[in-house]
């Protein structure tokens, strides 16, 4: 009986520690995948003993449940029963997102600064019916959504970012029949449109400010106001606070009617609304749905890391050690100013407003190189919030060629997706109305592998107008600078500033103002190069810019981009290189040379990953002419020759 009972334990024992390896090999197999940035999950055909850790459980001392000192089996099932449940609740979580991937994460965002788009009535400046009357480029570019820089009612001291009516057009660029027009011809071709939305200050000239200088109610509050802290020898009013404005000097300026300073982050022109109170929340919402209501897909919200700022103003920022110049807004520590808690409350509230509406898309520009600050504007699962925030990094780790090697851009490119929360999705910038082309940064060679990186990483792709044609800066006089930013660091230094060079007339053909105008002057003058750096020519051309971004407008469809996984196999000093690969698909492998010659690469040699010896061309730079490398033919993976800055996409044969 005895020995009876004691082989029936032995045998259970050995049942029940094989079915718990299993289980913990199982489960493991499932923490462990490969690398998988924002939602797609797949798995690679590889033997699950290869890509797993085996943990080995010592059950006597794992957990005591029964308490007796010694660990038991008990414990062992307790143990293994939650991290069961948790897997799968995740493997449920992944499979329901699976299901319908949103539109966003599909499309690619073009960015239009209405100004300089197109203009149809002859006044030199861009508007509504002319960005319209394009709606077949954009669509034959291959974009899907148009995210429209302010278009609002404004007295366009930081053109259009000081809004003075948050619900009419300014007459400058049409009037909202236009924009109902442009909604409406936009979604019958399949475009999105995305609005921007600046609920951080307004013009000085809106309705609110005027009457908050008179104290009239409920305005009194809408804005920032503080008390002098005395006056100066000359006997003018001292601000509260060091508080700078971005756009450098002191943040606070005097209002003599009111006997009070205001805050302004940005220009004097664009007072800073105070969010602590409820009546402007409520406006800034009731902004919101009346664009909702008009039909749009989405905001790109501005500014909004400067929402919030302490209640105590009476609070200076730690100044950064080593900074020259106290006017800068970088010299000090914007502690007090910039990415307070309260922000993410309101960013909530604004995308749970959102969801009460089909399908719409929340971005925020949050400008900081911290990237756990960045994170967090993605919220959580729990907590949803933004569909993704900017990410900059390309622009700020591309500001000129000196850095550039392929381990730089590695580093940039895994940054953001090292750092991505659990199913949330990447976004891709390369320039935008805030910053110099990149064309100009990094040079015109690099274009299209920077377009082939912007669009085929796993990501939403933001390209600002003129990037698909290689747009480059344009030189501006002293006298012809528009950009109150530039204008406000004087005839010596606004080129270091002006934001005018990246906002020129975009270049459509060779004829007068690049037909971007029948005016006799435009508001910013042409980049002269248009005569070659046109639409019209990169159509007729054979190989160009243009044609590049559409082929990979139309590569990027493929699922693989959409929903595959990405590693990085060569990265040298000369390298970038990503795999694009997905069970049941085809695998592509894009490789830029980011230095300034030609090189014959060994992939193979430096890859980390075991790779094919050839490999199909599917596309390559304009700038590359070779017979060898033609689309369509095989090229050696050890003897890759790569024009200076080019990039090339490359098909892997099947069954890799
Ligand atoms: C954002 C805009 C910029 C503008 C500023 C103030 O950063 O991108 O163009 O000047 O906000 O609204």
């Amino acid at each position: 009986m005895g020995r009876t009972a004691n082989t029936t334990g032995i045998l259970f024992l050995l049942l029940f520690f094989m079915a718990f390896f299993t289980t913990i090999i199982y489960l493991f197999s499932r923490s462990f995948r490969s690398e998988a940035p924002g939602e797609p999950i797949e798995e690679l055909a590889v033997p699950f003993w290869k890509t797993n850790i085996i943990l080995q459980v010592y059950p006597r001392s794992l957990y005591d449940a029964i308490t007796d000192g010694t660990g038991d089996l008990v414990a062992v099932s307790v143990v293994m029963d939650v991290r069961l449940k948790r897997s799968l609740s995740d493997s449920h979580r992944k499979t329901a997102k699976r299901k319908k991937q949103p539109w966003w994460q599909r499309e690619i965002i073009y960015q239009i600064y209405p100004r300089s788009f197109l203009d149809v009535k002859g006044k030199g400046t861009g508007g509504l019916k002319g960005i319209t009357s394009k709606v077949d480029y954009l669509r034959d570019l291959g974009v899907g959504v148009v995210w429209l820089s302010p278009i609002y009612a404004s007295p366009m001291k930081d053109f259009g970012y000081d809004i003075s009516n948050f619900t009419a057009i300014d007459p400058i660029f049409g009037n909202m029949e236009e924009f109902e027009e442009l909604v409406t011809t936009f979604h019958q071709y399949g475009l999105k449109v995305v609005m921007d939305f600046v609920p951080n200050h307004s013009s000085d000239q809106h309705e609110w400010f005027v009457k908050s200088v008179k104290q009239e109610d409920p305005y009194t509050d809408y804005y920032i106001w503080a008390n002098s802290k005395g006056t100066d020898d000359s006997g003018s009013p001292i601000p509260p606070n060091n508080w700078l404005s971005v756009f450098r000097g002191s943040a606070w300026e005097w209002n003599e009617e009111r006997g009070q300073f205001y805050y302004h982050q940005f220009l004097a022109e664009q007072p800073d609304l105070n969010f602590r109170s409820q009546a402007v929340k409520e406006e800034m919402k009731t902004v919101l749905k009346f664009w909702l209501e008009k039909g749009v897909d989405g905001f790109r919200v501005d500014a909004i890391l400067h929402l919030f700022e302490v209640e105590d103003l009476s609070l200076d920022e730690p100044e950064v050690p080593g900074s020259e110049n106290p006017e800068d807004y970088a010299s000090l520590d914007h502690i007090y100013t910039t990415d307070l808690p309260e922000t993410l409350n309101v960013l909530q509230e604004w995308r749970h407003l959102l969801d009460q509406y089909p399908d719409k898309l929340l971005m925020v520009e949050v400008y900081t190189d911290k990237i756990d600050v960045l994170m967090k504007y993605y919220g959580n699962e729990t907590i949803p919030l933004a569909d993704f925030p900017f990410n900059f990094l390309l622009i700020e780790r591309l500001k000129d060629r000196s850095q550039l090697t392929g381990e730089y851009l590695r580093d940039a490119v895994g940054l953001w997706l090292d750092n991505l929360p659990d199913g949330k999705w990447a976004s891709w910038v390369l320039g935008n109305h805030d910053v110099g082309r990149v064309s100009s940064r990094v040079g015109e060679d690099l274009v299209d592998a920077l377009n082939m990186l912007n669009l085929l990483l796993p990501g939403t792709p933001v390209t600002y107008y003129g990037e698909e044609i290689g747009m480059q800066n344009t030189f501006i006089s002293w006298e012809d600078t528009q950009d109150p930013l530039g204008c406000r660091w004087g005839p010596e230094h606004y080129q270091e500033y002006s934001r005018d060079p990246a906002r020129t007339p975009m270049q459509w053909d060779n004829s007068n103002f690049a037909g971007f105008s029948d005016a006799s002057e435009t508001w910013l003058p042409v980049n002269p190069n248009y005569k070659t750096v046109n639409v019209a020519a990169q159509i007729m051309a054979q190989a160009s810019h243009l044609k590049v971004y559409q082929e990979l407008a139309v590569l990027r469809k493929d699922e693989v981009f959409l929903k595959g996984n990405v590693t990085f196999p060569i990265i040298t000093e000369d390298i970038f290189s990503f795999l694009r690969f997905l069970d049941n698909s085809n695998w592509y492998l894009v490789v830029i040379n980011t230095s300034q010659r030609s090189v014959e690469a060994n992939l193979l040699q430096d890859s980390i990953q075991e790779l094919p010896h050839k490999a199909t061309v599917v596309l390559r730079s304009t700038s590359d002419t070779s017979e060898s490398t033609q689309p369509g033919l095989e090229v050696p993976l050890d003897k890759l020759p790569l024009t200076s800055g080019e990039g090339m996409v490359l098909l892997l044969p099947p069954g890799n």
